[in-house]
């Protein structure tokens, strides 16, 4: 590339010129059949994951019930909670991770000051007092109006133990868990329904084998049953990392599908050999993140495929428990925690891998975001007394019109986003009816370097208004800070324009776009 190439493509990239390249690029037509759809995005899909991890529960959530810096709920930060809510969080994924297969919840009951501490041997190796245990999690769960999907200790624990777990949340008869409950002060059993069986069996959790693992879910999934309380129980077998397909295809031949609800997939957008700032990075870095990160289709389709050979009708989901970027921790930050600032291109890395579920929702019907606060792809950060949010989540808080709604047959030819020589789909999209009838449209231009025109041609149905927003900062580097806390934030979007059936828009660089069809 000559010194001009490589000074204009700095130019566009730095965001001086990000919009300002389009001329003469192709339009897209994107075909959306209104009338049709039969799939029901679930609303699991929009769940989170938080970990035992760093700044995660103790800081970010749990301040403990004597603090006086932060307003707060039985010691439940009141502003992640208000935060969160709006993001209508339906399920959050807990206590880990690795740290589940170290986690003995009987520690976490009962006195706070009798509760014994516990090193935190995966992350950090810091000390915890335990003072966040069952009743607080499920505590923070009634607050945020969350489910509760809990990941039991397969790895260090005992099957008598799960099995102690699930009767002493959902059991509501006499007996000995429901007594030693309500010794805690919780009469009402709180119904837990989704259970994990382990997490990465084949590796924090235990290096297992995956015929191995298979014989020990069928032991473990035998005692986590309904018989303790009224839900269906919804039991996740811990599944493969990225690729490992194999591992899908044994828990789906080995395990009766009568003792499996869910599968499990874990898969991070990172470089693992060097994962490089999650502020201060290249268009190289960029655009492999975003190839990272497409790769998530491939990915759920494969598994899909496998699971389609074993499960035709498709009754056991694929569940996503842990996805997102993953960066180098911020200078001067422990290590171990995982503490990672959040920019722009984690809103698009956001955007494009939800349209990804929502394209397989037929199949994916739960996933997890690594993680809610303070660690990786975290939505909200907060210091001591203040709180942040991302701009993953503006866009987890803009797609918030899929939950629950049909999935509508979605036709177009993306254009590529080029660099270096290699290329990956420039546009994603995705939409669903509501149930009053509106349709909303997620729009994600991965490329950074340019706008993308749009034609929307809407079959079925007569369209009579259009409204959006949008998420898209000058730079793709642009993140929010305890200083600057709402440089990146969603706008009214007035660039579409609606003509008969047809919606014409223009897609920034780097940009997500909602537009909402009546
Ligand atoms: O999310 C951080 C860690 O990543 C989790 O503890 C583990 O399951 C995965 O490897």
């Amino acid at each position: 590339m000559t010194f001009f190439g490589r000074f204009l493509r700095q130019l566009v990239f730095s965001g001086l010129g990000l919009f300002g390249f389009t001329a003469g690029l192709a339009q897209t037509t994107i075909v959306i059949n209104a009338d049709l759809g039969k799939d029901t995005i679930s609303r699991h899909i929009y769940g989170h994951f938080s970990e035992h991890l760093g700044r995660c529960i103790y800081g970010g959530y749990y301040v403990g019930e004597g603090n006086t810096l932060v307003p707060h709920t039985r010691g439940i930060r009141n502003d992640v909670v208000q935060a969160l809510r709006k993001l209508k969080i339906p399920n959050l994924r807990w206590p880990g991770g690795c740290f589940a297969d170290t986690y003995h919840w009987k520690d976490g009951i009962g006195p706070k000051e009798k509760r014994p501490t516990i090193v935190n041997t995966w992350w950090g190796g810091v000390t915890e007092d335990n003072s966040f245990g069952t009743h607080e999690f499920l505590d923070l769960c009634e607050q945020l109006g969350a489910e509760p999907y809990i990941s039991g200790n397969v790895g260090s624990g005992t099957v008598q133990e799960l099995a102690d777990w699930v009767q002493y949340v959902n059991f509501g008869g006499v007996g000995p868990m429901a007594a030693l409950r309500t010794s805690h002060g919780r009469e009402k059993p709180w119904d837990v329904r989704y259970w994990g069986i382990g997490n990465e069996t084949w590796g924090c959790g235990g290096n297992m084998t995956a015929e191995y693992y298979a014989n020990v879910y069928r032991l473990y999934a035998t005692f986590v049953s309904s018989s303790w309380g009224n839900s269906r129980i919804f039991r996740v077998a811990s599944g493969a990392g990225g690729g490992d397909y194999r591992w899908t295809e044994v828990l789906m031949r080995d395990i009766p599908h009568g003792l499996l609800e869910g599968v499990a997939l874990h898969h991070y957008a990172c470089n693992w050999e060097k994962k490089g700032s999650a502020t201060k990075f290249t268009e190289a870095e960029y655009f492999d993140t975003m190839k990272r990160a497409w790769h998530m289709e491939d990915l759920v389709r494969n598994h899909t495929n496998v699971m389609d050979r074993y499960d035709p009708k498709k009754k056991i989901a694929l569940v996503v428990d842990e996805w997102g970027g993953w960066y180098d921790v911020e200078p001067g930050t422990n290590p171990g925690f995982l503490f990672q600032q959040n920019t722009m291109r984690d809103g698009v890395l956001a955007g494009m891998t939800l349209n990804i579920f929502n394209a397989r929702c037929d199949r994916v019907r739960m996933a997890n975001l690594a993680q809610t606060v303070n660690v990786l792809q975290a939505v909200v950060l907060t210091d001591e007394k203040s709180m942040i949010v991302t701009p993953t989540y503006h866009v987890m808080e803009m797609y918030t019109p899929h939950h629950d709604a049909v999935l509508l047959p979605v036709t177009f030819a993306s254009p590529e986003y080029t660099y270096g020589g290699e290329s990956v789909p420039a546009l994603s999209v995705s939409a669903s009816r509501d149930k009053n009838g509106t349709m909303h449209v997620s729009l994600v231009n991965v490329d950074v370097r340019s706008g993308r025109d749009v034609v929307i041609d809407v079959r079925g149905r007569k369209l009579s208004s259009v409204q959006g927003r949008i998420l898209t900062s000058s730079k793709v580097q642009d993140h929010n800070t305890f200083e600057d806390p709402e440089r990146v934030k969603p706008v009214d979007y007035k660039e579409a324009k609606l003509e008969g059936s047809t919606v014409k828009a223009r897609l920034p660089a780097g940009s997500v776009v909602v537009l909402s069809l009546k």
